[in-house]
Formats: structure tokens, sequence, C-alpha cells
């Protein structure tokens, strides 16, 4: 089978307000124009019931295992119904968030053990690959880095904040370490984009991570 019509899934990670949508939305289009097909969805969410879970985690107060769950729940969905189904038509699925966001908000910034996170993980992504016995895991996670004082600059500007939104620069800074702690841990799957750099230079460095892979011209 050639490239072309392999699935491929992409990640977009990173704190609120790094600024992931636009470029997620530049990318999508880029592929399509090269004559894929291409899903775009987000988490968590991407489904009717995972869309719902997540009015439920972004607004009502839950401690950080009750959080874990759903947004799980909400994987789960959204892996069964989306992304496995994307993968297999030969779509690029581009999600906005996936499994790091959980490691870094819940584990990271809520504190929740990465025994317990690695636990659900491991139910939620494992089985749903194909049946190859290996975990889901996207083929590229492009990382959007910003320094959280920053990144609170750009929040405040923008639009009433959600739960996650509104905690201090102490809860994102913890975020951002579990983020760096994901991507030394797995450095094939992940590329940082420095989120603080000019918006061309942010897009250029997202083509160059994609092109390196050989799925765009
Ligand atoms: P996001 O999609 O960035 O929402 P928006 O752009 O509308 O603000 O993310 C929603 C929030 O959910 C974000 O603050 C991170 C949080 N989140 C978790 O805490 N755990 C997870 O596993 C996921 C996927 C998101």
């Amino acid at each position: 089978m050639s490239t072309q019509e392999q699935g491929v899934f992409i990640s977009f990670e990173g704190i609120d307000g790094a600024g992931k949508s636009s470029h997620i939305d530049a990318l999508a289009e880029q592929f399509r124009r090269d004559g894929r097909r291409v899903t775009v969805t987000r988490e968590p969410g991407g489904t009717p019931l995972a869309e719902q879970l997540r009015e439920l985690v972004l607004r009502q107060p839950m401690d950080s295992l009750t959080e874990a769950m759903l947004v799980f729940a909400a994987r789960r969905d959204h892996v069964v119904r989306v992304i496995v189904p994307g993968l297999r038509r030969g779509d690029v699925v581009i999600s906005d968030r996936f499994t790091d966001s959980s490691f870094a908000y819940q584990g990271g910034g809520q504190g929740l053990s990465a025994a317990v996170l690695q636990q659900l993980e491991h139910w939620v992504q494992h089985d749903a690959a194909a049946g190859d016995g290996e975990l889901l895991q996207p083929d590229l996670t492009l990382w959007f880095d910003l320094p959280p004082s920053q990144a609170a600059q750009r929040l405040a500007q923008a639009r009433s904040p959600d739960r996650f939104e509104a905690r201090g620069e102490d809860f994102f800074g913890r975020v951002r370490d579990a983020y760096a702690a994901r991507a030394r841990a797995a450095p094939a799957r992940f590329v940082r984009i420095d989120a603080a750099a000019a918006r061309e230079d942010v897009w250029q460095a997202v083509s160059t991570a994609v092109r390196a892979r050989g799925w765009m011209a």
C-alpha cells in the first residue's frame, strides 16, 4: 500500500492560548489541496456523546479521577466511532488534543497518578487499533509550547474562561512540564513548535514537520 492510501493520525497539543486552532484549519486545507481526505476533530468531543461529556467536564466541578474517567469515556467513543474508521478509510485524521492532554492536565495539572492514566489509556486505546495489538497513538504530535505567562495574556484578551482556562499560571506551568516529559519519552512522535514565534514561522514549523514525514508534497 502506498503512503497515500494509509491513514495518518496527527494530534495538536499545548496549553490553552497556544494558538493551535488556525494551524489545524490550515493544515487540513493543505492536505485537501494535496488530494487527501481529511477528518478534523477534537477532544474532549468529536461525537455527539463525547461533546455532551465535554460540556460536563468543562463546566461542572469534579475531582480529578472523575474528570479523567469522563475524558477517557469521551475518548473511547471518539476512537471507536471517528478516529479508527477514519484511519481505516485512509483519511488524514487531525485531532485538536488527544491523550497527551490527559497526562498534561489531569496528570501534571491536577496531580492524578500516571499509573491510573496509563491504565485508562490501555483500556481505551488498546483493542481499537486495527487489531494489531498495539496501543493506538498519533503518528505525529505537534506540541505548541508557550510560556504560561504568555498564554494567560492571550486568554485574557479572548473570552470567558472554562474551568481549565480559569486556573492560574502555576497550574499551566505544571501542565507544560508534563507535556515536556511526554515529549522526552516519545521523541519520535513529538515535534515541539515554538508557539511564541510569529504566525508564519509557526506555520512553517508545522508544515515542515509534516513534510519531513513524507505525508505532504
Ligand atoms: P480545548 O479544545 O483547547 O478547548 P477550547 O479551545 O475551546 O478552550 O480544550 C478543552 C479543555 O479540556 C482544555 O482546557 C484542556 C482540557 N482537557 C483535559 O483536561 N483533559 C483531556 O484529556 C483533554 C482532551 C482536554
